[in-house]
């Protein structure tokens, strides 16, 4: 298949997903054969994540401060090492490390850029499960990217912080193999000043707890979720709690700027995901919900069962497209950065089936509006299945991705494409896929090649037919 050029992953890649970073060896003696690769295998960006181990779980222990900015944290890491590991990588950013253990010693540790490089005093074998816990503190700053990826992690704000962090500013908060591919899940204990509101990932557990005048909030994402999709916005916010008619939790929630955006936030997530439901298959997660905060971030994010929008009062469009991803990007998860039409072109292809839902444009409609594009126009020139690390989220990966699902649609007929988008989000439930696992999967079920489609929709340079 044509397409499959795009999915080789290079040499150095394979090395690194072997554990000897290209730069191992003969290069660097000190870096002995069994340690850890400084990144997970990603062509696109070599440093994120680490090789060696897979993260099960992160417990996340945060004290933060607005009025200083200060950010006190120890988080604790369930892993398990895929090769002997004398040492390994964690991704950190900023802050100070003041303490590192393995399976509660003391470990020897060194920083170098985001690299957080542990020894532990016994080397751990192959296969072996280990708990990493890492105390740290300092002034997160979020990342300022050079390219038009914006500003991402965590961001502090007049009233608390806005974090959001795809695609690599996990690591801006806590020590993490920060990429996509290692999904685990997380518990979060989040403590700030009385009157503020600490909103992460998944459900509550227990009751927010006041005590000299800081108030403790605990969450818990039972389901496994991506660094990125991490979140610990904080802040003043005013709440709306209930159920969605499906029965399924949700916590809606913005800065008091936004109030009057609550009821229709919490309304429209709920009739979203009920309704996704329906279309997609049964919601991946325990909750949903969505919080605006006052922070201007030019996007919102899809955290895990908490969309944030930043600074903004998001319109059914944008509610339908990151309640979307909570099946494609957050249950089904990119194993690579270049496939991120996966997450995006769905999503995007969401909005325009909302759109339809309630009786607005249709997708024929969005897509033929589109179509008409010359094909002079600049967007045919970035084919969309090979999103770049420096323009990520160019508008192609997002419409030129949906188009790319209609064209599919079309050729297959209504039928063959819905029940192959349950199919996908099913199979890989919770999980992570590449694009040419989709390719595969809708040749099989529609019985047609598929291969001239997909190429000319997601890999040429030009406008397709
Ligand atoms: N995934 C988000 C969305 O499409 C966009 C995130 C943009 N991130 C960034 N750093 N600019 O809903
Ligand atoms: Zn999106």
């Amino acid at each position: 298949m044509r397409s499959i050029r795009h999915v080789v992953a290079p040499v150095a890649a394979i090395l690194t997903l072997l554990g000897c970073s290209p730069t191992d060896g003969a290069v660097l003696p000190t870096r002995p054969p069994s340690a850890g690769a400084a990144g997970i295998g990603d062509r696109d960006f070599p440093l994120d994540g680490n090789g060696g181990y897979d993260v099960t779980h992160y417990g996340i222990t945060l004290g933060y401060t607005p009025a200083t900015k200060r950010l006190d944290g120890v988080t604790t890491i369930r892993a398990r090492a895929l090769q002997p590991l004398s040492r390994f990588n964690l991704d950190l950013s900023g802050l100070q490390v003041a303490e590192v253990s393995v399976d509660g010693a003391g470990a020897a540790f060194s920083r170098q850029g985001d690299e957080l490089t542990v020894v532990p005093a016994t080397p751990l074998a192959s296969g072996a499960r280990f708990t990493v816990k890492v105390g740290y503190g300092g002034e997160p700053r979020p990342i300022t990217d050079s390219g038009n990826l914006g500003t991402f992690g965590f961001i502090p704000t007049a009233d608390g912080a806005f974090v959001a962090a795809e695609p690599n500013g996990a690591k801006t908060w806590f020590p993490a193999n920060d990429h996509p591919a290692d999904k685990a899940t997380f518990d979060f204990e989040i403590t700030v000043p009385r009157g503020l509101t600490a909103l992460a990932n998944g459900e509550p557990v227990g009751e927010p707890t006041t005590s000299g005048g800081r108030t403790t909030f605990r969450w818990r994402e039972r389901h496994p979720m991506a660094t990125y999709l991490a979140t610990a916005t904080l802040g003043r916010f005013e709440l709306r709690e209930g159920r969605t008619a499906g029965g399924v939790p949700n916590v809606a929630a913005v800065d008091p700027a936004h109030r009057d955006s609550l009821d229709k936030l919490y309304t429209v997530s709920g009739e979203v995901t009920d309704h996704w439901s329906e279309v997609f298959g049964p919601y991946p997660f325990a909750s949903t919900g969505g919080v605006v905060d006052d922070y201007s971030a030019g996007y919102a994010l899809e955290t895990q069962t908490k969309p944030m929008y930043g600074g903004f009062s998001p319109d059914e469009s944008i509610i339908a497209h990151e309640i979307a991803h909570q099946w494609f990007g957050n249950s089904v998860t990119i194993q690579r950065w270049q496939d991120l039409w996966l997450n995006e072109g769905f999503a995007t292809y969401a909005e325009w089936l909302w759109s339809e839902h309630r009786g607005r444009t249709t997708a024929d409609a969005h897509f033929a509006a589109l179509h008409a594009r010359p094909a002079s126009d600049a967007f045919w020139t970035y084919p969309p299945g090979r999103a770049r690390p420096d323009d990520l989220f160019d508008d192609a990966v997002y419409k030129r991705g949906a188009m790319t699902l209609h064209a599919l649609r079309k050729e297959i007929g209504d039928r063959t494409f819905f029940a192959l988008l349950r199919e996908w989000v099913q199979r890989h439930r919770h999980g992570n896929a590449t694009t040419q696992q989709f390719v595969t999967l809708a040749e099989q079920r529609s019985g047609k090649r598929l291969d001239a489609l997909f190429d000319a929709w997601l890999f040429q340079p030009r406008r397709p037919a």
